[in-house]
């Protein structure tokens, strides 16, 4: 169970917590705070229990807010993922019929409901009777001290079944439970599985009973040490070079096919969350350079709003380096409910969202434990990239690119690391710190941005350099530092935007390929055609990690955050 529920931390890490059984009582153990923090507090062995960590979205992070959940009579527990949507309605329902609650959560009334409809049903029937009751995203495991079944179910929130021959699994994601098994059932929507020494699974809204046969799942994808350094990010920065040239190491044949559907779909949209978001915007800068194709670049939890001009014809790209971001699959949802066509990108084999796509293109960086995408975005960019000269029929030339983009990874590290540390050393106080560029520097001092606060909690904030001057300029004063992603062909009024921030005291640190008077600090980067994104982002990543170990901040878990975030 620790090791399940370490597995899953990158889904969140604010409290957790398990229940089991022990002489025929329902015993509960959690906790605020990270699982390594309490292992010795884990009963040594139970076959029958469990467990949670969780990412907060009802209620602050406290114990009462811990999962599992307790039913008022203390005889079921629950665990949950998701939001209860109507959860307000039928916490009332329970107070008007005499139960308390002890927590903020959504999730307290599912026991609560369960142990109600148990007044006259068995406990698999009063779950049933629950679940079809709950509006919104969930995947539950609950328990009930009567039963010798664990029942699980979920709805637009992931859920997997491992089976092996000791016993059955049941987890939000694979990782949990591979070192026991790579035999899985996935579960779909309205799906609820009855496991005690076998398993049963029906359609809990319909009472249908399901037979599904395990699926072997590719062991490739396969847990990353940490080795000799120090933090999974920098590792994962550090391994760049290899995860771009794997991302463009596909099927040509296949890329330009999916090159071709973009090139002719009567409206492309690239519909991502955060630096994924920040990998599209960037493609589009290149599509509209290069294939002269316009392409609208949504983020995909206002994707739902762009609904009325989705047809049959469209093209929809979605980007996702988990393939479990609720915000992503729900734009996929509202896409297909127009019958339109789903491309998608995705790092994690056998995610949710390569199964509403009608075709997939594994990024295959590896995994990635760190919180803070670094490699994914890069993979992402090479794919992206790709496939924009892919669809102008130059993709031997993309790849001729993408390659000598992804040779300058380690030169860049090794030559600017001392000189990345000492900027940090010399940013960490900072209160802000800006980020400009124009065209492709753009959503690259967008991403940097992102990369400097969720990482080191300093307000960071990406800007098109043009746009400086229409309100944040009011924010430069003496020693403020500002950040210039500069490009060959937007140098010159990058520089201007640069001069105009210098003449109003702010500190002035350029990324480009020559130095410059204007700069106060120079990192070079080299002059690579139209692939400057995929080199540039690297020497702010680096940044970004060294300001988060001199301000004593966890570089892989930054506080707040998950690496998947399953709720929109
Ligand atoms: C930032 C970061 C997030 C993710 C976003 C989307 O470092 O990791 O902004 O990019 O949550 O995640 P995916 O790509 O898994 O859909």
């Amino acid at each position: 169970m620790f090791n399940g529920l370490k597995k899953l931390e990158y889904r969140g890490y604010d409290s957790w917590g398990i229940a089991f059984k022990e002489d025929s009582e329902i015993k509960i153990i959690k906790k605020a705070g990270r699982i390594e923090d309490f292992r010795e507090k884990l009963p040594a062995k139970s076959h029958f229990a469990i467990g949670h960590t969780r990412w907060a979205t009802h209620g602050s992070v406290t114990e009462e807010n811990a999962h599992p959940h307790l039913s008022n009579n203390k005889n079921i527990a629950v665990i949950h993922n998701g939001i209860i949507e109507n959860y307000a309605e039928l916490k009332e329902f329970l107070i008007k019929n005499g139960y308390k609650f002890i927590s903020q959560t959504d999730t307290e009334v599912i026991p609560n409901l369960i142990q109600y409809n148990m007044k006259n049903n068995n406990f698999e029937d009063a779950v049933k009777n629950t679940l079809k009751k709950l509006e919104g995203s969930f995947a539950i495991a609950a328990i009930s001290r009567d039963s010798e079944n664990i029942a699980a179910a979920r709805r637009m929130s992931p859920m997997v079944l491992g089976i092996s021959k000791d016993g059955f699994f049941i987890s939000s994601d694979v990782p949990a439970f591979l070192e026991h098994t790579n035999q899985i059932i996935s579960l779909d929507d309205n799906e609820m599985v009855i496991i005690n020494d076998k398993i049963k699974i029906i359609n809990f809204m319909d009472n249908r009973e399901i037979k599904k046969e395990p699926e072997t799942i590719n062991l490739d994808f396969k847990e990353s040490k940490k080795g000799k350094f120090q933090h999974y990010i920098i590792k994962e920065i550090s391994e760049q070079e290899e995860s771009i040239k794997r991302a463009i190491d596909q099927d040509p044949d296949f890329i330009k096919e999916i090159a071709n559907q973009i090139e002719n779909a009567f409206g492309v949209f690239f519909v991502a969350c955060g630096t994924s978001y920040h990998a599209c915007l960037s493609a589009s800068y290149l599509f509209s350079k290069i294939a002269k194709k316009h392409i609208n670049v949504v983020i995909a939890s206002e994707f739902r709003n762009y609904r009325h001009f989705l047809t049959e014809n469209t093209l929809v790209v979605a980007v996702s380096q988990s393939g479990e971001t609720a915000d992503v699959l729900d734009a996929v949802r509202a896409a297909k409910e127009k019958h339109s066509r789903i491309i998608s990108i995705v790092n994690v084999p056998g995610s949710s969202l390569t199964k509403l796509s009608n075709e997939v293109i594994m990024m295959n960086a590896g995994q990635e434990v760190s919180v803070l995408s670094t490699k994914s975005y890069t993979s992402q960019l090479a794919i992206l990239s790709l496939l924009a000269y892919a669809s102008i029929g130059e993709f031997e030339k993309g790849i001729g690119l993408i390659k000598k983009a992804a040779s300058y990874v380690d030169e860049i590290i090794s030559k600017n690391l001392n000189k990345l540390e000492n900027l940090a050393e010399m940013l960490k106080n900072k209160k802000d710190i800006f980020l400009i560029g124009r065209s492709l520097g753009f959503p690259t001092a967008l991403e940097g941005a992102l990369k400097i606060k969720e990482v080191s909690y300093i307000h960071a904030e990406g800007l098109a350099g043009g746009e400086l001057k229409h309100g944040t300029l009011a924010l430069v004063e003496k020693g403020v530092p500002v950040i210039v992603v500069s490009t060959d062909e937007t140098k010159k009024d990058i520089l201007n935007n640069a001069l105009e921030i210098k003449a109003r005291g702010g500190y002035i640190i350029g990324f480009n390929s020559e130095n410059n008077d204007v700069y106060d600090y120079f990192i070079k980067i080299p002059l690579l055609e139209n692939m400057e994104p995929i080199i540039s982002i690297i020497p702010i990543q680096i940044l970004a990690y060294y300001l988060a170990v001199k301000r004593g901040c966890d570089p892989d878990k930054p506080r707040n955050l998950a690496k998947s975030v399953t709720v929109k």
